[in-house]
C-alpha cells in the first residue's frame, strides 16, 4: 500500500516511522511518502495560506496550493486514489472506515493547519473528508497520524504475531470494544487480577473475554474509578 501525507510539518511524522506498527511495514507492505505543501507552492516566499474571505481569525490553506502539490506529485492525475482531507466536519473515523481505507492500494492524507482548508479542497480535490472526533484541533497532523497508525496496524506484518491484536481486532470488527487485559503481578496493592484469567482454562477465559467485551460495548466503554 502507498500512503502519501501532505502537510506543513513533515518532520512531525518521523517518530512514527521508528516505532510499530509503521516501522514493521515500512519498505515492505507500506510505502509512506511525506510531502510539504511549501515545496510546491506557486506563491512567493513559500506562502501556503491566506486570510479568510469575510474576515475572521486564523489562516486558511489555499486551494491552489493544495492543487499544485497534488498536481506535481501525481503528474496531474490522482483519480486512482482515495484522497482524504482531515477536517472536523468530515465523516467520523471508526474501525469500519479504517478497514475501508486499509483496503486501498493508494491513499492520500491531506492535513491543514490553523483554520483548515479552503472549502474547495474538500469539495473538489478530495474524495473524502474525515474527522477523528467531535472536537477541533490546531491542525490535521495529529488526525493524519491517527489514520496512519490505525491503517498501518491493519497491514500484514504490522503487529507481533503473539500479540492479542487479531482477537482485539475481531472484537472491534463486531462493533465491540476490547476486553480488559491484565499481566503480572497477579496482585498489586490489593488489586487482584480476575481469578478466571489465572485458571489456564482457555474455554472459560474466552467466554469471560467475550462477556467483558459485550458489557463494555453496551456500557460506554472503560470508566476510571477515580
Ligand atoms: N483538524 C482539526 N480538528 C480535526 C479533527 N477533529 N479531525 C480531523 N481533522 C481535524
Amino acid at each position: 500500500m502507498q500512503i502519501d501525507v501532505f502537510t506543513l510539518i513533515p518532520h512531525a511524522f518521523s517518530w512514527m516511522t521508528e516505532h510499530r506498527p509503521l516501522a514493521a511495514v515500512l519498505g515492505a507492505e507500506l510505502d509512506l511518502r511525506l510531502w510539504s505543501y511549501r515545496d510546491f507552492t506557486p506563491l512567493r516566499a513559500g506562502q501556503v495560506d491566506d486570510e479568510p474571505y469575510g474576515g475572521g481569525a486564523g489562516m486558511v490553506l489555499r486551494v491552489d496550493v493544495v492543487h499544485a502539490a497534488l498536481d506535481a506529485v501525481y503528474a496531474g492525475d490522482w483519480s486512482d486514489r482515495r484522497v482524504v482531507a482531515l477536517t472536523p466536519q468530515g465523516r467520523p473515523l471508526d474501525q469500519e472506515l479504517v478497514e475501508e481505507l486499509a483496503a486501498e492500494e493508494r491513499l492520500t492524507l491531506l492535513s491543514a493547519r490553523s483554520e483548515g482548508f479552503d472549502e474547495r479542497v474538500a469539495r473538489h480535490l478530495a474524495t473524502d473528508a474525515v474527522s477523528i472526533g467531535p472536537y477541533v484541533l490546531s491542525g490535521g497532523e495529529l488526525p493524519a497520524m491517527v489514520v496512519l497508525d490505525a491503517v498501518a496496524r491493519r497491514l500484514p506484518g504490522a503487529l507481533r504475531a503473539e500479540s492479542g491484536a487479531v482477537e482485539s481486532f475481531s472484537a472491534a470488527l463486531e462493533g465491540g470494544l476490547e476486553y480488559p487485559h491484565f499481566t503480572r503481578p497477579p496482585e498489586f496493592r490489593g488489586w487482584r487480577v480476575p481469578d478466571v484469567l489465572l485458571t489456564g482454562d482457555h474455554g472459560r477465559i474466552e467466554e469471560w473475554r467475550r462477556e467483558q467485551s459485550r458489557t463494555r460495548s453496551s456500557g460506554g466503554g472503560l470508566v476510571g474509578a477515580r
